[in-house]
This record gives structure tokens, sequence and C-alpha cells, in this order.
């Protein structure tokens, strides 16, 4: 009887514990939610503006060239001169991805001139993070 009451505790540890488990990694998954401040919570705004408000992707796709150059092309580019993408946005450092096409994207800055600062560094987190 002893050996029956063991075996039947054991087991209810047992469940409990993969009860806990569960819900751990369901938390897990939760992160950015819980991190309001998170480098992924700002990713992931910069990626709502990108495709929403700011309309940057009706130019810019992740990989490929279409109107303007890749995401991809920009971030490399801006990496390798460690350059400041939100300068640029505000209109204050000069174009260096490709100066011949400038115009085109000029007349964006309206657009992001009117953007706060945490909302132009998250566009600049989100472009970046395509290159990671
Ligand atoms: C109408 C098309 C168009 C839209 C919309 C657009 N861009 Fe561009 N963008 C371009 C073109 C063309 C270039 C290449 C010219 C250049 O390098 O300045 C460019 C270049 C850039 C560059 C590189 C600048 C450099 O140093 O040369 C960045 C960064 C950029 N865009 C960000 C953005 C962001 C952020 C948005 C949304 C707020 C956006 N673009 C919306 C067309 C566009």
């Amino acid at each position: 009887m002893e050996k029956i009451v063991v075996v039947v505790v054991f087991m209810v540890l047992l469940s409990c514990q993969n009860k806990k488990q569960e819900s751990f990694g369901v938390e897990k998954t939760a992160v950015p939610e819980v991190a309001e401040n998170s480098v992924e919570a700002k990713i992931k705004l910069g990626e709502s503006i990108f495709n929403g408000v700011g309309l940057c992707h009706t130019c810019h796709k992740p990989d490929q060239k279409v109107i303007g150059p890749s995401i991809k092309e920009i971030a490399t580019i801006y990496k390798e001169q460690n350059a400041d993408m939100v300068d640029f946005l505000r209109e204050n450092a000069k174009p260096i991805v490709d100066p011949t096409q400038y115009e085109v994207m000029k007349t964006n800055f309206a657009v992001t001139k009117s953007m706060s600062d945490e909302e132009l560094q998250a566009i600049e987190l989100y472009m970046h993070s395509l290159i990671k």
C-alpha cells in the first residue's frame, strides 16, 4: 500500500513538473510583450512603421532592389561605414548608398522628420536586424 502511495505521489509530482515546463515555454515566446523596452520590441516597432505608416516597404524590400536599394544593401553599407541612419532620415547627413537617386528618397523626409527619436531608432534597428 505504501508503495502505491509513493508511486502516486511521484506521478503527481512529475505531472506538475511537466506543466511547469510547458508554461515556461509559453512565457518564453511571449517575451517581446513583457519586456517593452527590449531590442526585440524596438525592432518590431521599426518593422511596423517601415511596413505601415512609413510606407518605406513600397520602395525598399529586404533582399532585392525595387525602386530603392534593398534593406540589406542599405544596412550593410551603413554598418561598413559606421554611418548614422537617423541623421540621414532627418536630412542631416548626405546619402551614401545611391546618391544618383537621392531625389526620390528625399520625398520621404517630410514623413521621417515628423517621427520621434524613438521611432527613427526603431527603424534603424529593424533595418540592421536583417543583416545579422
Ligand atoms: C518613393 C520610393 C521610396 C520610399 C517610399 C522610401 N525610400 Fe528610401 N530610398 C529610395 C531611393 C531611390 C534610395 C536611393 C537614394 C539614396 O541613397 O539616397 C533610398 C535610400 C534610402 C536610404 C539610404 C540613404 C543613403 O545613405 O544613401 C535609407 C536609409 C532609406 N532610403 C530609408 C528609407 C525609410 C526609412 C523609408 C520610409 C520612411 C524610405 N526609405 C522610403 C526610395 C524610397
